[in-house]
């Protein structure tokens, strides 16, 4: 076999020539001169190309004997670029900013693996690549992953650090799962009790739902407004864009035990509730009330200074009725709406928050649960329980990000050997994930316009530190984003060997990224859960 020569690039571009068969070079004396716009995508390859060659890649260029030239070409499609290597002048070419940004993935990977270090390797080492041309655009206009940061929260550097990993994909949107009932990340100044106490749980379950063991001690953290700040600079900088969640009613168990009013006073000792300390649906949702709106148009008022994103998450899945069926006063804001039943209370908050966000020029985006009870032209629906929500919502003329379960959920384990570690969920292997179709065929292309595009989900139940988000995440998150990235063929035609060829390139980018990911043969040894953490629990369904 021969030696990859950096054109096996992930996700897979539209073209790849080669313009001759010699070799293109980088060198300390290589100029980078950028065009009008291009000065943050001048920025990062300093930050990242230079720091990993060691060369300044200084401004200007009249002596230089190599220059990197970045421009903006309207005649490109928005998100699109061309790049050329191995001329006088390597070109780096966008439609727009962020399609020279994406062109500057490709340029790096053209490099190799080690232009994904921090530092240079070897000092002075002159650096060549191949002598191409790449001209590429994506499929989907959001490529998306969500981070739940509530069941397990992830440090500020680590969210950072995936943003990195992200655009090193050219995944452009961050959903932020910021709220559930297990943890409130998410400081807001006029409630700090949501951080105060929402942020912390006593004690963890370790392992699934079904799992026997505790960690006994304090879990928690939350981003403070300029960590948010920076977390949503960082990502601009890199092209991604930050979709907030604030789960609302369910999932809301956190926000209750801070400022129980919240909750279903009348038939539960909601002034008792702790932040959960385990995983499942919970039943402690949100009352029905008019203070419980009022709260959480407060609390999207500071979501909105922090956020400029046009999507506003807010959640709406797995909202259990119980309370509201027992509560007098969920009954009579039935009655006094003349809903039919509690499902329409459901959507009492929904549209509720739609009207709010749509009157502030945002638009609202949940779970596939909001379908029931109707919702506004505007609002987007994220479809998780299969593609049949999306389907309806496609139909109905509302947009959609395909994420179903069974497909493109990273904590769902990720092979049937006995060495995987919490194996939950469905088996979704890395071949599973690559033929991953997200728009069904049974959609007309004008309903398939309504096709956003798609996002994997990471739930972190199961993933208690960072090391084990890399292992769930990676490599199935490369797969992912040639999925939302590449133009590929109908699923059972995709070319499995080719990807897994040009993977061998890419597990040596991804070491270079110090990524902890689940190696080809199965787990390292740390990796592995033993023990009741390695099995499959009976009886336990797919979702933890
Ligand atoms: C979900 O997985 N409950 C959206």
């Amino acid at each position: 076999m021969t030696e990859p020569d950096g054109t096996d690039l992930i996700p897979a571009p539209r073209r790849l020539v080669r313009n001759g068969s010699g070799r293109g070079r980088l060198d300390e004396g290589t100029r980078l001169v950028a065009g009008p716009g291009t000065e943050g995508v001048a920025r990062w390859l300093r930050a990242t190309v230079g720091a990993a060659t060691g060369y300044a890649l200084t401004a200007g260029g009249g002596e230089s004997v190599c220059r990197l030239v970045l421009s903006i070409e309207p005649g490109l499609p928005s998100e699109g670029y061309r790049v050329v290597t191995g001329g006088a002048d390597h070109l780096i070419q966008g439609g727009s900013a962020a399609g020279v940004f994406w062109g500057a993935q490709t340029f790096r990977q053209l490099l190799g693996p080690d232009a994904h270090r921090r530092a240079p390797l070897r000092p002075g080492q002159d650096r060549d690549l191949p002598e191409v041309t790449v001209e590429d655009a994506p499929r989907f206009a959001w490529r998306g992953l969500m981070l739940d940061v509530a069941r397990h929260f992830l440090p500020k550097d680590q969210v950072l650090r995936y943003l990195d990993l992200m655009a090193a994909h050219k995944l452009n949107v961050l959903h932020f799962h910021l709220t559930d009932d297990q943890g409130w990340r998410i400081e807001i100044e006029r409630y700090p009790r949501l951080t105060e106490v929402g942020s912390w749980r006593a004690r963890t379950k370790f392992g699934h739902r079904a799992s026997p063991l505790w960690e006994e001690k304090p879990h928690g953290g939350h981003y403070t407004r300029d960590d948010l700040r920076e977390i949503v600079a960082y990502a601009a900088e890199r092209h991604i864009t930050v979709v907030p969640e604030i789960d609302i009613p369910g999932h809301s168990q956190a926000a209750i035990a801070a400022y129980p009013e919240l909750g279903n006073t009348d038939v539960v000792d909601t002034a008792s509730l702790t932040v959960w300390d385990t995983w499942g649906i919970n039943e402690n949702v949100l009352a029905p009330t008019d203070h419980t709106l009022r709260f959480y148009e407060g609390v999207l008022e500071e979501v909105l200074e922090l956020f400029p994103s046009t999507f506003v998450h807010i959640g709406g899945d797995e909202c259990v009725k119980d309370q509201w069926k027992r509560s007098a006063t969920a009954q009579a804001r039935i009655r006094e709406f003349g809903l039919t039943d509690e499902e329409g209370l459901q959507s009492w908050f929904v549209r509720h928050f739609d009207n709010w966000l749509t009157a502030r020029g945002r638009r609202l985006i949940g779970w596939d649960e909001i379908l029931q009870g109707g919702l506004a032209p505007g609002a987007a629906v994220s479809s998780w329980r299969g593609y049949a929500g999306g389907v309806t919502a496609a139909r109905a003329g509302h947009d959609v990000v395909m994420c179903p379960e069974q497909h493109v959920y990273l904590d769902h384990r990720q092979h049937d050997g006995p060495d995987e570690p919490v194996p939950i969920g469905y088996v979704r292997t890395l071949e599973d994930v690559f033929r991953f179709e997200p728009v069904p065929p049974e959609l007309t292309p004008e309903e398939a316009r309504h096709v956003l595009g798609t996002q994997a989900n990471v739930w972190t139940e199961v993933m208690e530190d960072p090391a084990r988000v890399d292992y769930q995440a990676f490599p199935r998150l490369a797969a992912f984003a040639e999925v939302a990235w590449s133009r590929l063929p109908a699923p059972a035609e995709r070319d499995f060997a080719d990807f897994e060829r040009r993977m061998t390139s890419h597990y040596r980018r991804l070491d270079a990224l110090g990524v902890g990911y689940r190696p080809p043969g199965g787990p390292r040894p740390w990796q592995r859960r033993p023990g009741v953490l390695g099995r499959p629990i009976e009886g336990v369904p797919p979702n933890v």
